[in-house]
């Protein structure tokens, strides 16, 4: 059984958010999963690391939460190489800070030297929509990383699928568990069709915190506190040490 204690080291944890696909809710995820966590712990334990050219999540965050740190190192397939380096560096290092969270924001497109960094992390969160169009796509990532894991032998990082954009209402996920039951991944809780969060980046940071969103507010409050307990509070970690683990474990709510 391989393991690595390392990452476990002062409780420190690195999340990648992650998937070949873009528009499945990445950039989005990461600036909100950041807000979240800031209401749990200490806002100077976050680091957001935007990795996209589009800067998305620091010009979100500046404005709406200056108080989480947040670094810019676009990787692109012209800087690719000395940004990720730079990634690389910046959460080997965050694994000597007790209890600090980093949170990657990456870029859709699939290069491996991206797909090796993303394997260093503690967990990867995979958000995807239920359409064909995105699960496809998702489920080549997985088996991505799934390959990279076994090559170097590793339980790490845990993989989160993430159903996002999810129709009000909808309860069941059991196609995508079917789906994906022979991958070693955990669903994580949903997020729903958020009409919110689709104009998100129309309006300003200023303009999302004056209106009262209470579905997204409901939803990424839910996402904060299942990341808390089972990423922070690592009860995946003792879900996967049980050696009769089910496969794609939904601990939903
Ligand atoms: N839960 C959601 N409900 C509605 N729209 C969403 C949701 N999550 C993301 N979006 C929208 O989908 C689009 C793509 O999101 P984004 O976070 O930029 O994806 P990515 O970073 O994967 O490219 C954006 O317009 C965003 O507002
Ligand atoms: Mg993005």
């Amino acid at each position: 059984m391989p393991s690595n204690k390392s990452k476990n080291l002062n409780g420190a944890k690195s999340i990648f958010v992650a998937n070949v696909k873009g528009g499945v809710g990445k950039s989005t995820l990461s600036i909100m999963l950041a807000r979240s966590l800031a209401d749990r712990i200490p806002a100077q334990n976050i680091t957001v690391i935007d990795t996209d050219l589009q800067r998305t999540a620091t010009e979100f965050l500046s404005k709406s939460n200056p108080e989480i740190n947040v670094e810019f190192l676009p990787i692109t397939p012209a800087f690719e190489n000395t940004n990720i380096s730079l990634v690389q560096q910046f959460i080997k290092q965050n694994e000597f800070r007790p209890g600090h969270v980093a949170i990657v924001d990456t870029p859709a497109g699939s290069s491996q030297r991206l797909w090796n960094l993303v394997a260093e992390g503690y967990c990867v969160l995979i958000p995807t929509t239920l359409s064909n169009a995105d699960l496809y796509p998702t489920e080549n990532f997985i088996r991505s990383m799934d390959k990279v894991k076994a090559r170097y032998g590793k339980s790490y990082p845990h993989l989160i699928v993430c159903p996002n954009k999810i129709p009000f209402g909808q309860k069941d996920f059991s196609l995508m568990a079917e789906r994906l039951k022979n991958h070693d991944v955990v669903i994580g809780p949903a997020l729903r069709d958020l009409a919110s969060v689709r104009h998100f980046y129309n309006g300003k940071a200023e303009n999302w915190e004056n209106k009262t969103n209470t579905n997204a507010q409901s939803d990424f409050k839910q996402f904060g506190s299942f990341i808390e307990k089972f990423v922070l509070g690592e009860e995946l970690d003792k879900i996967y040490s049980k050696n009769n683990a089910p496969k794609n474990v939904v601990p939903i709510r």
